[in-house]
This record gives C-alpha cells, structure tokens and sequence, in this order.
C-alpha cells in the first residue's frame, strides 16, 4: 500500500489506474480505524481495480472543538489495518493541503440535513460536504462506500451527489457491532469501562423497540426506547426519531413510509461521549 499526504501524489497514483480505464473504489475516512470501517475497504477492494482510503479529520465537520481535540489519531495503526485489508492508496493529508484557503462553499439540503443530527450540530453536514465533494472531485472515484452506521451521512451525501451531477455509485454497507450489540465507533474507546458498559443498552432498546413496535403506535414505541434508555444511570438520549428511511421526516404511522428507520443519539457519561445508532423496522 502506498501513503501518500498531497493531491499531486494522489492524482499520480490514480492517473496510471484511470488511463488503463480501472475502477476506482474511494472509502472516506478521518482515522482510528476499526472494523467496521474494515468492512468498507474490503468491499471496495473486492468490487473494484484499486481502493483509495482516505484518513482525514476534517475540522470544518467539527461543531465542538472539544470533539475535535479529544478524537483519537492513530495513523500507524490505521495504515497497518488498511495494508490487511489489501487497500491499495491511503491518502492522510494535512488540514493546509485540503483547505489552503478557508472553504466558503454552503451546501444545503433540507430537509435531510437540517433534522436530527443536522439540527443539534450546526454545520457538520455542510463540513461532510465539503470534504466529501473535494473527495470525490479529486479521486473521481467509480464507487464511494459509506457506513448505514451513519444513517443521515448516508442520505444527505446521496442528495449531495444528485445536486453536483457527480457520476459516482454511492455503496451503503451494513453497521458492524461489538459482540454486545454496541455500534463500532472511532468514539468508543473514549469510554471508561463503566461507560463501556452500558452503552449496550442503547441498541438492546432499539432491539425490543421491534417487537414493542408491532403492538403499539409510533409516539408510544418512541416514548418506550426514551424512558428505557433513560433509565440507565449514566445514559442520557439525546433524541429518538422515527423516521421515512428516504426523507428522514418524522412518521406518525408505522406504514406510512416504505422503509421506517429509527434514529438514535445518546449522550453517555460525564464528558460526555455521543453515541449515535439506528434500527431499521421495515
Ligand atoms: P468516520 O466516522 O471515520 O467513518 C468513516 C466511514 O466509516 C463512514 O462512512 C462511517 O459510516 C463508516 N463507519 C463507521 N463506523 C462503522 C460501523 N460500525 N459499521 C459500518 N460502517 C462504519 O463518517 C466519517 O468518518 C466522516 O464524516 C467522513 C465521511 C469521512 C467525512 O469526513
């Protein structure tokens, strides 16, 4: 695998694979690798020629610089894991080299950015934008993968692609869990041991919310997960929302939508560290 940290080095890599007309598998990420991002380099790298990782913590996303400081940066470790997975480029460059200038550009997609996290965090989606289209511009990737952990990533990048006219095949993959059912995270190992605990909850209420979904309304199912969760010493939910898995606007009906997603944040000991997850009902 080859490390590269500036766009020139990164278009003379991807000049030799797109002259010999080669696919183009791009896998953004800002570092602390585990295994769900695992999962998106090697699909990449099974679906296509050559497999470009990006590891930037890109600071226009960053709402709380607190967040920002404390993120974990593990850049050895990361290219170990991505050498593994059979990644052919990994591109870590520095904050000037992605913005030499400060990035003006304001995407807006509303309604899929402004609800949830796009409503608590001023400004992080419009920061994913902006690196993901320079990513994209840069790479001209044939397919970009992205995790369902980030559900709403997901769909405002989808919108965001639509709005540019890029060409690209968004590849959303499947959230990969610790064995107790908790969402991988880069996150996650900023948890105590007690906090690592109980973050377990969140997705075993999410899990019964299932089961307790097929007997009751969506307001009363939204108000199960809430007070469940709630009862947790140390967990605090942020919001819950029941939502269209397309227009991520709030269902009153479980079939009012053909898929129903539910969208979780938690806030999870004294820092205190959010935790994001979803469960898909339909
Ligand atoms: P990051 O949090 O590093 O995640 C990079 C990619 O890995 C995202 O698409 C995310 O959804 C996916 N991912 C993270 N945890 C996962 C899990 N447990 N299972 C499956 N996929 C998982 O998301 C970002 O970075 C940034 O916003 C980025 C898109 C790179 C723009 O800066």
């Amino acid at each position: 695998m080859k490390l590269v940290t500036t766009i020139k080095e990164l278009q003379a890599e991807l000049d030799a694979a797109r002259s010999s007309g080669q696919s183009i598998g791009l896998v953004p990420t800002m570092g602390a690798l585990h295994r769900g991002h695992a999962s998106l380099v090697e699909r990449s790298v099974s679906e296509n020629d050559v497999t470009v990782v990006s590891i930037f913590l890109n600071p226009t996303q960053f709402n709380d610089k607190s967040d920002l400081e404390r993120y974990p940066r593990t850049l050895d470790a990361d290219c170990a894991l991505l050498e593994r997975c059979g990644a052919q480029i990994a591109f870590a460059p520095s904050v000037a080299e992605i913005y030499p200038a400060p990035d003006t550009r304001h995407f807006a997609y509303p309604p899929t950015d402004a609800v949830m996290e796009g409503a608590r965090r001023p400004g992080h989606f419009n920061g994913v934008c902006q690196i993901v289209s320079k990513l994209f511009a840069w790479v001209e990737p044939t397919r970009a993968y992205f995790g369902e952990k980030d559900y709403q990533q997901i769909a405002v990048i989808r919108r965001m692609v639509a709005d540019l006219g890029f060409t690209l095949q968004i590849v959303p993959c499947a959230c990969i869990r610790e064995a107790d059912g908790l969402a991988m995270s880069s996150r996650n190992t900023l948890l105590t041991p007690a906090e690592r605990a109980i973050a377990p909850h969140i997705y075993e209420a999410l899990k019964a919310s299932r089961e307790f979904g097929s007997a009751h309304s969506v307001t009363t199912t939204i108000q199960y997960v809430v007070s469940r969760i709630n009862a947790v010493p140390g967990l605090r939910v942020e919001y819950f929302s029941i939502v269209d898995g397309e227009s991520l606007l709030d269902v009153s009906d479980w079939d009012e939508a053909p898929s129903v997603v539910g969208c979780i944040t938690v806030y999870c000991g004294s820092k205190p560290i959010r935790l994001i997850d979803h469960i898909k009902y339909h």
